[in-house]
């Protein structure tokens, strides 16, 4: 039986389709789809995908492993194209990478002979923009992620926390309309994981960006956004579109607090639902 009959949708649970306000969205996601030929036939990696973001929000995708999630994002970034349906930023449509974009990956995939500094400033040095211009704005990144003293370090000389966190300044650099993040904590250990954590919720709180963040782990999706999407198994669908109602600045307790357990509860039960229905269609 369904639960939700009995019991009123919770209020941090969105209706879907916000489709009157779409033109007045900051990021749309239109009717996206996504079908890769190979050679044993198409896979529908993404499925009509289908949901508006407005500026300044922190948004998670989370969803099963191989439900599109990181697919999903390459097409917000512009480093994929979709095979259906339509992705616009500020009313402008993405149709290849963007330079007032930043992206963020599992990797670091910093340069080994440049300093901390130089990596973060390596954006605007391949825009052939004036470096003096955006130093202050590297040295407040680095600042604020508690890199400053390590500026002049090579990366082999920092921790694997201390490398995303550069790879976090780097895609901040440039003032970025939307910054893209795909699981860039999931390679660190847990204890790294939490401080990484409270890191980047209080550098959210300074820097005010529009995020897409996608990480397996539904205590941080919860604990950092300002909105979760739930995707299901592929093909995948947006499944639950979920508002935390905790004000920022977030700190640690609110993990403690009995409704952020209900939310994740919640975005658990969602996953799984699309697991076990996929089981008993196989059945
Ligand atoms: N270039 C490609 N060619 C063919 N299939 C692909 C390609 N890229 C992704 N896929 C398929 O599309 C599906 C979605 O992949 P994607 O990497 O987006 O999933 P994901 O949700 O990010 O998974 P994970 O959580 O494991 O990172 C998978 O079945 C994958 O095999
Ligand atoms: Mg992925």
């Amino acid at each position: 039986m369904d639960p939700t009959l009995n019991n009123p949708a919770p209020a941090w649970l969105l209706p879907h389709s916000t489709a009157p306000e779409r033109e007045r969205s900051y990021l749309t996601v239109q009717q996206v789809g996504k079908t890769y030929a190979t050679r044993n036939g198409d896979v529908h990696a993404v499925e009509r995908a289908d949901f508006d973001i407005d500026e300044g929000d922190f948004v998670s995708l989370v969803g099963p492993s191989g439900c599109g999630k990181s697919t999903l994002m390459s097409m917000i970034g512009g480093l994929e194209l979709p095979t259906a349906g339509r992705i616009a930023v500020d009313g402008r449509a993405v149709d290849g990478p963007r330079r007032d974009f930043g992206y963020v990956f599992q990797d670091a995939t910093l340069l080994p002979w440049k300093s901390v500094m130089d990596n973060v400033l390596f954006p605007i040095r391949t825009q052939k923009r004036v470096l003096a211009d955006h130093r202050p704005e590297a040295e407040r990144l680095l600042r604020l992620t508690g890199l400053w003293d390590f500026r002049d370090k090579r990366p082999a000389e920092l921790s694997g926390g201390m490398r995303q966190r550069v790879a976090i300044c780097r895609g901040l650099v440039n003032d970025p309309r939307l910054l893209l993040m795909d699981e860039p904590f999931s390679a660190l250990d847990a204890i790294t994981r939490d401080d990484m954590n409270l890191m980047l919720a209080q550098l959210w709180d300074q820097v005010h960006k529009t995020a897409v963040f996608i990480t397996h782990s539904i205590r941080e999706a919860v604990f950092l956004s300002d909105r979760v999407l739930v995707m299901n198994a592929r093909p995948s669908r947006i499944v639950a579109d979920i508002r935390v109602p905790f004000e920022r600045p977030r700190r640690a307790q609110m993990q403690e607090h009995p409704l952020f357990n209900e939310i994740c509860a919640f975005v658990r039960e969602k996953i799984h639902e699309g697991h076990d229905s996929r089981r008993a269609e196989s059945r």
